[in-house]
């Protein structure tokens, strides 16, 4: 784990608006920006509530996928030309494709040639990003990832340039998020903290947001799951998702979110879901390695570390209502080992993971949550 000496680099949009009903403040501040003609990235639950944004009718590409590929982006792309502002609004698909149709457009450069870290030039148009989620916290970040059909991987962009303008967290936008997508994604958001917070580049600056994080979700998963409209708890959780992004900046997942990309990869599962299978499994491999942050992580979610740690850890995502069993999302048995493979060579998460974990730890952590 880094000391407190460590050097960091923490980057911000440069405005963010959090609250309840803050998403009012968009025509003004669109207005005063000077942008005359802005384009909507949004899924198509949230196509079909443009009005709710209070800026008339605006151009959209309606019809972000989850889990976006490259074709998905190329359309987006394709869609936007003209536009002076990008406004990404939905969960981390939309908001991803956002991050790269902004600095895409007009650009004539393909995906290829700006992913990766740091490549991607200067944005032409602004950016705004609206989450309608309360998982990835995409909307603080300069990451994005798209799948490659072809590879069935992620390709992860990282640019400064990909940071938005103007961030708008209404937490009234999440209380449609039915149930199973608030457990999927809110976990999601908490295994991003407790990645981060695990990993060997740990940060004393990011732990801080990180353990906030994961009390939040403590605090008000399952309220939000058992009732959407729960305005407190919904807001803990945006903010919870909020402090997820800001782990994911300069330290960044680990084992969880690399075992769990074969699950979304190669068999479709949403991200939201396919780290919640994995997190607890993770959690319990890596405790011996970091028993202190371990103690803190479990009991902000409610059970105790000195027992059993995986069996805490199912028993909080399943009382969310969810199926804890990889076979019951049609992953096939017999691909476990080739997943094992893929995931091991996913080495910019896995080798920050508190535990060296081989290929046969990986399929045995696979075959565990079968
Ligand atoms: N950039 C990052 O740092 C980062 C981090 C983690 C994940 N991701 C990416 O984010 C994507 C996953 O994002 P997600 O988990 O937010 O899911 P998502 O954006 O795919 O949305 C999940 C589903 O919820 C629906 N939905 C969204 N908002 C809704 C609302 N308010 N009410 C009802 N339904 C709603 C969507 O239409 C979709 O069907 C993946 O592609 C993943 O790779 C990015
Ligand atoms: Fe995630």
């Amino acid at each position: 784990m880094l000391a407190l000496t460590h050097e960091i680099e923490m980057l911000r949009p440069a405005t963010l608006r959090f609250g309840a009903g803050t998403l009012e403040c968009l025509a003004e501040w669109i207005a005063a920006q000077g942008h005359r003609r802005p384009f909507v990235i949004a899924d198509p639950v949230n196509a079909a509530r443009l009005d709710r944004l209070g800026i008339g009718t605006p151009a959209c590409f309606g019809t972000v996928v989850p889990e976006p590929d490259i074709d998905n982006l190329e359309a987006a792309v394709r869609a936007a030309e003209g536009s002076d502002l990008i406004i990404g609004f939905g969960g981390g698909s939309a908001m991803d494709l956002a991050k790269l149709v902004a600095v895409m457009v007009g650009q004539g450069r393909p995906l290829s040639d700006i992913s990766g870290p740091h490549r991607a030039p200067p944005r032409a148009v602004g950016l705004v990003q609206i989450p309608t989620t309360a998982g990835t916290g995409s909307e603080v970040g300069t990451r994005a990832l798209i799948t490659d059909p072809e590879t069935r991987s992620k390709i992860a962009t990282e640019s400064r340039h990909m940071l938005a303008d103007l961030v708008v967290i209404d937490p009234e936008l999440t209380h449609s998020v039915p149930p199973f997508v608030t457990a999927a994604t809110g976990v999601d958001a908490m295994a991003h903290c407790v990645e981060a917070f695990t990993s060997k580049r740990a940060h004393p600056i990011i732990d801080a947001y990180a353990m906030q994080g994961i009390e939040l979700v403590g605090r008000y998963l399952q309220r939000a799951v058992d009732d959407g409209t729960d305005a407190e708890a919904r807001a803990g959780l945006s903010l919870a998702a909020f402090y997820g992004g800001i782990c994911l900046g300069p330290v960044n997942t680990t084992a969880g979110h690399a075992v769990a990309y074969p699950l979304g990869t190669r068999h479709k599962l949403a991200h939201g879901i396919a780290n919640a299978l994995i997190f607890p499994h993770v959690l319990a491999v890596n405790a011996a390695a970091t028993p202190e942050k371990t103690a803190r992580i479990c009991t902000a979610l409610g059970f105790d570390s000195t027992g059993d740690v995986l069996g805490g850890a199912r028993a909080f995502c399943e009382s969310l209502g969810l199926d804890m069993h990889l076979r019951a999302y049609d992953v096939p048995e017999d691909d476990l080992p080739v997943m094992a493979q893929e995931a091991h060579g996913i080495r910019r998460l896995l080798d920050w993971n508190p535990v060296d974990l081989s290929v046969d730890d990986i399929t045995r952590l696979y075959r565990a949550a079968y």
